[in-house]
C-alpha cells in the first residue's frame, strides 16, 4: 500500500476527484489517500492558500495526485500551484498530448510531450508598481533550471524512444534571457547526438502546431510559453478535459491536469474526469502499480470510444457522474 498525499483543490476538483478515486477504487490500486486541503477557503480558516502541512506530506509521501485550485487574477494571494511547485522544487512540468480514438478533433496524428521549466521566468512572482501607470514583472532565466529542464527533455526522449526535442524561445526578442535558455539548450544537445536537436520561435511554432502538429515530438520551454502552449496542445487533442500533467522533481512527484478549476461548471455535474484520471494512471505506473494503471486505461478508452456515455466538452451529454459509473463497469 502506497500513500499517496490528495489535494482535492477547489472548483470542479473535488468533483472530479470524487470520480477519480471511486474509479482507483474499484480497479483495486493499493493507494491510501492523506488528505490536504489547499486555497482560498482553507486560507480563510489557517490564514495561508498551502499551509505547511501540505507541503509536509508531500515531503513525507513524496507523491501527491493533485486537482486544480483557483488563484485570485490580478489581485489577492499568490498561485497556490506555482508555490508548490517552488517550495518542492518540481522543476519539469510534463504533459504528454496524444490523440484518444473516438474524440473527434482536426487532426488524427498529435502526439506531442511538453516539458515545461516549472521553478522561474514570469512566475518567480517578482512585480512591482513602479508608478501608479507602470508596473514591471521581470523574466528570470538561469543557466541551472534552463540545463537541467533541457536535460530532463532529451533524457525522457532517450528513455521513451523518441527522435526530436525542440527548444522553443523567442530569443531574437528576449535576447539575453531566451538568448541564455538556447545556449543551454545547444549545450545539452551534445550530450545527446542520437537524438536529433531543433529550435522554434514561439509565434511560429503556435501557426505550425495549429497547421502540422505531426511535425513536432517533444517540446521543450520556458516556463510562460509552456504554459500557453500546453492549452494551445490540448486544444489539438480535445480540449482541457482529456489533458494530463505531471510535475516532477528530485524529491517529489506531484500529478495533476493541466486545467484549472473550472469556476463556470462547478457543481454542475458536468465536468470531465478524465484529465485528473490520466494524470492518476502516470502516477500509478510511476509508483509501479502497472497493471492497475493499464486496467483502468482500457476501460478509460473503451468508455470514449463506444461514445455513448461522454460528458458535454467531450460531445455528449452525460453527467460526470454517468461517465465515471461507465468507466468503472468497463473495468
Ligand atoms: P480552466 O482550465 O479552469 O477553464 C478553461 C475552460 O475549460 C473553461 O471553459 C472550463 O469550463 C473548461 N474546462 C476546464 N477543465 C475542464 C474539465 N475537466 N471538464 C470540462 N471542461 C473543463 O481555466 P481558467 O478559467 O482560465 O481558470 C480558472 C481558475 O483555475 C483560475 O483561478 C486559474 O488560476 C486556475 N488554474 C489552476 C490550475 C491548477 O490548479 N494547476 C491550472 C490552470 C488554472
Amino acid at each position: 500500500m502506497q500513500t499517496v498525499t490528495l489535494i482535492p483543490g477547489d472548483g470542479i476538483g473535488p468533483e472530479i476527484t470524487e470520480a477519480v478515486t471511486s474509479i482507483l477504487k474499484e480497479a483495486g490500486a493499493q493507494v491510501e489517500w492523506d488528505i490536504q486541503t489547499a486555497g482560498a477557503d482553507v486560507a480563510e480558516i489557517e490564514g495561508s492558500p498551502l499551509p505547511d502541512r501540505v507541503i509536509e506530506s508531500i515531503k513525507k509521501n513524496k507523491i501527491a495526485l493533485k486537482a486544480p485550485v483557483t488563484t485570485p487574477i490580478g489581485k489577492g494571494f499568490r498561485s497556490v500551484n506555482v508555490a508548490l511547485r517552488k517550495s518542492l522544487d518540481l522543476y519539469a512540468n510534463l504533459r504528454p498530448c496524444k490523440n484518444i480514438e473516438g474524440i473527434k478533433t482536426h487532426f488524427d496524428n498529435v502526439d506531442v510531450v511538453i516539458v515545461r521549466e516549472n521553478t522561474e521566468d514570469l512566475y518567480a512572482g517578482i512585480e512591482r508598481q513602479i508608478d501608479e501607470d507602470t508596473a514591471e514583472s521581470i523574466k528570470i532565466i538561469t543557466r541551472k533550471a534552463s540545463t537541467r529542464i533541457v536535460d530532463f527533455a532529451f533524457d525522457y526522449a532517450k528513455k521513451n524512444n523518441r527522435k526530436l526535442v525542440t527548444a522553443v524561445s523567442k530569443a531574437n526578442i528576449c535576447k539575453l534571457s531566451d538568448g541564455l535558455f538556447l545556449e543551454c539548450a545547444r549545450e545539452v544537445a551534445k550530450k545527446y547526438p542520437q537524438i536529433e536537436y531543433k529550435e522554434i520561435l514561439v509565434d511560429n511554432l503556435c501557426m505550425q502546431l495549429v497547421q502540422k502538429p505531426e511535425q513536432f515530438d517533444i517540446l521543450v520551454l520556458p516556463n510562460l510559453y509552456g504554459d500557453i502552449v500546453s492549452d494551445l496542445c490540448a486544444g489539438l487533442i480535445g480540449g482541457l478535459g482529456i489533458a494530463q500533467g505531471a510535475n516532477i522533481g528530485l524529491e517529489a512527484a506531484v500529478f495533476e491536469p493541466v486545467h484549472g478549476s473550472a469556476p463556470d461548471i462547478k457543481g454542475q455535474n458536468k465536468a470531465n474526469p478524465t484529465a485528473l484520471l490520466l494524470s492518476a494512471i502516470e502516477m500509478l505506473k510511476y509508483i509501479n502499480q502497472q497493471e492497475i494503471a493499464i486496467k483502468i486505461e482500457n476501460a478509460l478508452y473503451k468508455t470514449i470510444k463506444d461514445g455513448s456515455i461522454l460528458t458535454p466538452d467531450l460531445g455528449g451529454n452525460s453527467t460526470t457522474n454517468e461517465y465515471t459509473k461507465a468507466i468503472i463497469r468497463n473495468l
